[in-house]
């Protein structure tokens, strides 16, 4: 259904039609990343995309939730008196949800990724009508059992060592915003809930991790922050530069109102206590503040999404970062099939 390796959609400039049509060039999967993006900028990367490989992508696209009711005065007041510039306007908004889905109804893909929730059943049909295959983001077994009512063609089992937004559905407040599962008690927890194929994320950088979840059931490997670094990504020279630092990672909803696993720098330490959950108003509010900081070159309030394991990130192009975990992932399993049984393998 998909190949075993799959670059993962990374909003807010890290994909880029060279990645995904990189990735799927050198025989691995990618999803390009619609978040935040117009839906003009969207139709513009898939037509890119379209243009530097035949092989097939995703897109992937985060559904709104709900609005928060959360005061977001006290926040918007500090960000006001710390940074020196004006915070952006917190107005809710849906992304251009609908809009996006009418560009890849026009503009089919093979692949839809949904992230932060479930897409409406029309939504799913209609896409499915353009022949697109349907993929949604879970991080817990409950979550999974809502996914598949819709009747997904997979899930994506996010993992709480993933880089970045946590895919949960509703953000219950605390640290986490919901339960955090590692990825392969998700992986077992979602298996014995649901029969769908399960694409695994989290925290995977090198082939034995690949060939770990491989092993474990999952029918491919989600990996975001293993090609952060690729000159392919759109990643900004600064946290590039900070991906070989030795920061810790931490989850936080001080850039964006949503918990997500981020390098801990001040931002974060001073902020994290104190944002509320309410996405994506708190990232409306911060976006200025952010750019300034690149700007700047000041890492300090930057929003510099990793995972956990993002120490022992591949160097090089996605085609030899795709190529380097396939030769581990086959030397993984060869080396657990040896000891296994020696016999065998002479
Ligand atoms: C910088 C960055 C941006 C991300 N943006 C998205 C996104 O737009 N949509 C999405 O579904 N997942 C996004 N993710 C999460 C990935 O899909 C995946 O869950 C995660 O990268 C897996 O963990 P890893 O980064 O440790 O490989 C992003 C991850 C990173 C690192």
């Amino acid at each position: 259904m998909f190949p075993k390796l799959i670059v993962a959609p990374m909003a807010g400039g890290p994909s880029t039609p060279e990645l995904v049509a990189g990735a799927a060039n050198a025989g691995a999967y990618g999803f390009l990343a619609a978040g935040y993006l117009t839906p003009e900028a969207v139709a513009g990367q898939i037509a890119l995309t379209k243009e530097l490989t035949v092989e097939p992508f995703g897109v992937n696209v985060f559904v709104p939730g709900e609005e928060s009711t959360a005061d977001l005065s006290e926040y918007q007041q500090i960000l006001e008196l710390v940074y020196g510039t004006e915070p952006g306007d917190p107005a809710w908004t849906d992304d251009h949800y609908p809009a996006k889905i009418d560009v890849l109804v026009d503009n089919p893909v093979d692949t839809v990724s949904f992230t932060f929730g479930v897409p409406s059943a029309d939504d799913v049909a209609e896409l499915r009508g353009v022949g697109s295959k349907i993929v949604i983001t879970v991080t817990s077994p409950d979550e999974a059992r809502r996914a598949a009512e819709i009747g997904p063609d997979a899930l994506c089992v996010q993992g709480f060592e993933a880089g970045a937004h946590r895919g949960i559905f509703v953000d219950d407040g605390s640290p986490s915003g919901a339960p955090a599962y590692g990825l392969l008690a998700a992986l077992r927890m979602v298996s014995a809930t649901v029969d769908l194929p399960l694409i695994a994320a989290g925290g995977l950088v090198h082939g034995a991790d690949v060939a770990a979840v491989l092993t474990a059931g999952a029918v491919a490997a989600q990996l975001g922050t293993a090609f952060l670094q690729c000159p392919e990504a759109g990643t900004q020279p600064l946290h590039r530069e900070a991906l070989h630092g030795t920061r810790e990672t931490a989850f936080t909803r001080a850039f964006s109102g949503r918990p997500a696993r981020a390098l801990v720098n001040r931002f974060v330490e001073a902020n994290s206590a104190l944002a509320p959950a309410a996405y994506p108003q708190v990232n409306s509010m911060t976006k200025p503040i952010r750019a300034a900081a690149a700007k700047e070159g000041d890492p300090e309030a930057m929003s510099l999404y990793a995972g956990q394991t993002y120490a022992y990130a591949p160097q090089g192009t996605v085609a030899e970062v795709v190529a380097l975990l396939d030769t581990q992932m086959r030397a993984a399993i060869r080396s657990v099939a040896t000891a296994l049984d020696p016999a065998s393998q002479k």
